[in-house]
């Protein structure tokens, strides 16, 4: 069922659990995440970059797929589909292919540029009832050449942001996408209870949910995060599989060079990844 991630991400908010977005890159991809959030019955956001829509050919190519994957595969738990850091210009380009939902970056840009973009687009995603995410305080690390600097964010801007109508807001507290390095400080919990208490019930996002620690995960949980980006990890574990694969041989033997079975060990780990985080992030059976 695709929908938005309005309800879900409430819900989660007032459980006290997180929703995993678990961003895509190919039918593999898209199909071991369903299938897993079916099995544990728990709902999902498919999160898909700028450069993971334009290397799957196009924002309308995944559109389609995910919806006709979704009556195929016979997926009962609400879905989202996802624009993550989205362009102004991407957003719209989402919107018009039949996503669920959109993520507006404006973190780049000046306060007051970001407030008036995210209004704008807050306007055009709810008029057509997709849900929308913003995001104060740039994120570390770097994702599709866009580089961050890691910083906090600034609890009076992430209220800003947050009271122009925006579903799920990101801000920044010391998160950084890909691996994080052995001298990280870890995530700064004061940014995130300050933010917290200004936003009220705002559903709060951690991205850069590839090693984060459990009890960090669980503290974040703890104060209003109520969806947890996931991506690095799921390439490092199909990587890691489709390696063992290779390195044993077992493209060499009878069919094993068949992308049918060259491609199953990696999209098994993709799965027990994705089993793991709903596991720890306590989104099973909540669909
Ligand atoms: P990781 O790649 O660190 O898991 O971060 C994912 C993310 O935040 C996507 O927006």
């Amino acid at each position: 069922m695709l929908v938005s991630a309005t309800e879900m991400l409430k819900k989660a908010r007032e459980g006290k659990y997180a929703v995993g977005q678990f961003n895509i890159n190919n039918l593999e991809w898209t199909k071991a995440v369903l299938l897993t959030a079916e099995e544990m019955r728990s709902p999902v956001i498919l999160g898909v970059s700028e450069g993971a829509g334009k290397y799957m050919t196009g924002f309308g190519t995944v559109a389609a797929m995910v919806k006709a994957m979704i009556e195929d595969l016979k997926i009962t738990v609400p879905v989202a589909l996802h624009l993550d850091h989205g362009s102004y210009e991407g957003c719209y380009k989402c919107i018009k292919a039949g996503f669920s939902s959109i993520m507006f970056d404006g973190s780049h840009y000046p306060i007051a540029e970001n407030v008036e973009k995210t209004t704008e687009l807050v306007h055009a995603a709810h008029q057509l009832g997709l849900s929308i995410e913003a995001e104060v305080g740039s994120i570390g690390g770097e994702e599709d050449g866009v580089v961050g600097m890691g910083e906090c964010a600034d609890p009076d801007e992430c209220k800003q942001i947050a009271d122009l109508g925006v579903d799920m807001l990101a801000a920044g507290i010391g998160n950084i996408h890909g691996k994080y390095p052995a001298n990280w400080a870890g995530l700064s919990f004061e940014t995130l209870a300050a933010v917290n208490e200004k936003v009220g019930e705002m559903p709060l996002v951690l991205h850069g949910g590839t090693g984060i620690p459990a009890d960090m995960i669980k503290k974040a949980i703890s104060l209003g995060v109520a969806k947890i980006n996931v991506n690095t990890e799921c390439q490092l574990s199909f990587a890691a599989a489709t390696r063992e694969y290779i390195e044993a041989g077992k493209d060499q033997q009878g069919k094993g060079f068949d992308p049918r079975k060259l491609l199953a060990p990696g999209a098994e780990a993709i799965k027990a990844t994705v089993r793991e985080k709903i596991e720890l992030f306590g989104s099973a059976n909540k669909a």
